[in-house]
């Protein structure tokens, strides 16, 4: 079976102001710098998949507008497949406006324009080629009849799926989406889902575990600063954090999930792509924006051997 990872997901520019504070309504503050990046999470986890190597194909929509190319000729810049990227008609670009204030913690807003309109029949267009891809990686930026759909194509073609629930919303039904073989969501994300709270480790695997008891596969909760927490019938596990100088946390989580996915469809090793996923998430902290942030091969073989000296 192919080594091809297929992302069915969302891209987003990302307009990262750094702010000392949020203004108060009706205030005018200033902001020390702005900056424009590729984002959404979809493709966010596409980059940094590639960047570490793997064959990516991207199913994905962007708008009539000048961010469209932009995104198009990023993913051919990453190496990533775009034949199914393709620009809506009369439709904005996705768009997310990112705040990260002085201690390096992330407010976005998302406005989804053209990710809206990628539809269960833009899938079954790309479907022949997605027959190539291994694992399917999902996220909670298209509509969600895109994300079932998506789900029952793979099920159906023996396909494995990874589903990252964000942004998290209750409309998620967890019947719909049971029997995906790997559910990722943060800690926020979980306890949006289950309606339990998810504040430290030990509440997040009781959370995890009911996750379970619903039909999916390996539940993998991203601690942040913590870590990260493997939840599956047999086991529990804390991979533990790397401590790195946090610059801009924002898009860690799609760092993570492309980490491991770009090692997991190529060895198969659970604990391996865990580790692998959390070191990379760490690098990625340590720099301002989200796929920029995100090292290549070359880089984070450095970060790990630093690492290791230290
Ligand atoms: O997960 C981080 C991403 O969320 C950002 O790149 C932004 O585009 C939003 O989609
Ligand atoms: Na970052």
């Amino acid at each position: 079976m192919s080594a091809r990872i297929g992302v069915i997901g969302s891209n987003m520019v990302d307009l990262v102001t750094t702010i000392d504070r949020m203004p108060r309504i009706g205030e005018t503050l200033e902001a020390p710098h702005f900056e424009m990046g590729a984002g959404g999470k979809g493709a966010n986890q596409a980059a940094a998949a590639a960047k570490l190597g793997a064959d990516v194909l991207m199913v994905s929509r962007v708008g009539d507008d000048l961010f469209g190319g932009n995104t198009i000729a990023n993913f051919h810049a990453l190496g990533i497949d775009s034949t199914h990227v393709r620009a809506v008609p009369g439709v904005s670009s996705g768009v997310a406006p990112i705040f990260v204030d002085a201690r390096g913690d992330n407010s976005i807003l998302i406005v989804k324009g053209a990710n809206d309109h990628l539809l269960p029949a833009d899938i079954d267009q790309a479907a022949a080629d997605l027959l190539g891809c291994d694992l399917i990686l999902l996220q909670l930026e298209i509509p969600l009849d895109s994300v079932y759909h998506a789900i029952d194509w793979a099920r159906a073609n023996g396909k494995r799926v990874l589903l990252n629930p964000a942004p998290a919303t209750t409309a998620l039904s967890l019947d719909r989406i049971a029997g995906v073989d790997f559910f990722m969501p943060n800690q926020t994300e979980l306890s949006i889902l289950t309606g339990l709270p998810a504040d430290d480790r030990h509440q997040a695997e009781i959370a995890a575990r009911l996750l379970l008891q619903r039909g999916m596969g390996t539940i993998i909760v991203t601690l942040g600063a913590e870590g990260a927490l493997l939840v599956t019938r047999d086991e529990t596990r804390h991979i533990l954090p790397v401590r790195v100088q946090v610059r801009d946390t924002s898009g860690a989580g799609d760092a993570f999930i492309g980490a491991f996915a770009a090692h997991y469809v190529v060895h198969h090793d659970l604990h391996a792509a865990l580790d692998q996923a959390v070191r990379y998430a760490a690098h990625s902290v340590t720099r301002a924006g989200t796929q920029k942030a995100f090292a290549t091969g070359a880089e984070f073989n450095e970060f790990n051997l630093e690492q290791r000296r230290s």
